[in-house]
């Protein structure tokens, strides 16, 4: 780590929901924040906030150019930026199975695989994937979005090998439902029926999230890698 009590992090998705939360949380405790949002985010002298698309190419090239030319090493990644479409199977457009895994596996795997680079060099880094519960629920009308988290997700432990050398880490945090406008459309009994198959029955929220963010990025977690922690007592 460059900085080790207040590393630098890079957070996808912070314009709103958790990843805005998460934002600033760390930019109240100190942390530079480098966020990638397609609009714009919380201002604050210790956020440098791109507006870009994680899904294409040229954006995050971008991104890893302009952070190269500012000198900004980013010790700690967060792949929060995802969509979600809840959808009967058989009537799930092409277009939008398309843009789920575009942007929540392809576009993970794009700024991964630039953010990593850099983290080689240094020889350390944290990278934390978040998926959700979704998946281990096995979840009817999520068939698109838990399959991309699942791809994310062995995307994850993949990597967490290939990276170890390196001192990188790569987790993955599988969050409940929370109350951000992911699930905004979800009718309440539906959502009822998802937090009794947990053995929390509660909401998730962005507290209990940054719990886990704050162990998995800690100094002393280093041999913590390839592993995967579900919110609420989902398992
Ligand atoms: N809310 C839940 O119940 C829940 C439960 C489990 C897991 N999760 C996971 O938590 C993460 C955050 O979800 P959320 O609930 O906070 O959703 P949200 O409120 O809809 O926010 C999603 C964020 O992702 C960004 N984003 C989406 N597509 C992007 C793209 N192509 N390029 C860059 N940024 C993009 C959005 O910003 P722009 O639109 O400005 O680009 C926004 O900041 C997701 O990975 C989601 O799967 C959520």
């Amino acid at each position: 780590m460059t900085q080790i009590l207040k590393p630098t992090i890079l957070i996808t998705g912070a314009s709103k929901g958790l990843g805005a939360e998460i934002a600033e949380h760390y930019l109240n405790q100190g942390h530079k924040v480098v966020s990638l949002s397609r609009s714009a985010s919380v201002v604050h002298e210790n956020h440098l906030q791109y507006q870009a698309d994680i899904s294409i190419e040229a954006d995050i090239l971008y991104v890893i150019k302009d952070l190269k030319s500012k000198k900004i090493p980013i010790d700690v990644l967060i792949n929060n930026a995802g969509i979600a479409s809840m959808n009967f199977m058989v009537s799930t457009p092409l277009t939008t199975a398309a843009s789920i895994f575009n942007t929540n596996v392809l576009g993970s795997f794009l700024v991964t695989r630039e953010i990593s680079k850099m983290m080689i060099l240094q020889k350390a880094g944290r990278i934390i994937n978040i998926s959700s519960v979704s998946l281990p629920l096995h979840l009817e009308w999520q068939s698109i979005y838990a399959s991309s988290k699942a791809a994310l997700e062995e995307f994850t432990r993949i990597i967490a090998k290939e990276l170890a050398p390196f001192n990188v880490t790569a987790n993955i945090l599988g969050p409940n439902p929370m109350a951000t406008d992911l699930i905004h459309g979800i009718p309440e009994s539906n959502l009822n029926k998802v937090l009794e198959r947990q053995s929390i029955k509660k909401m998730g929220m962005p507290s209990d999230v940054i719990h886990c963010l704050d162990f998995f990025m800690s100094e002393k977690s280093t041999a913590i890698t390839g592993q995967t922690i579900y919110l609420n007592g989902v398992f």
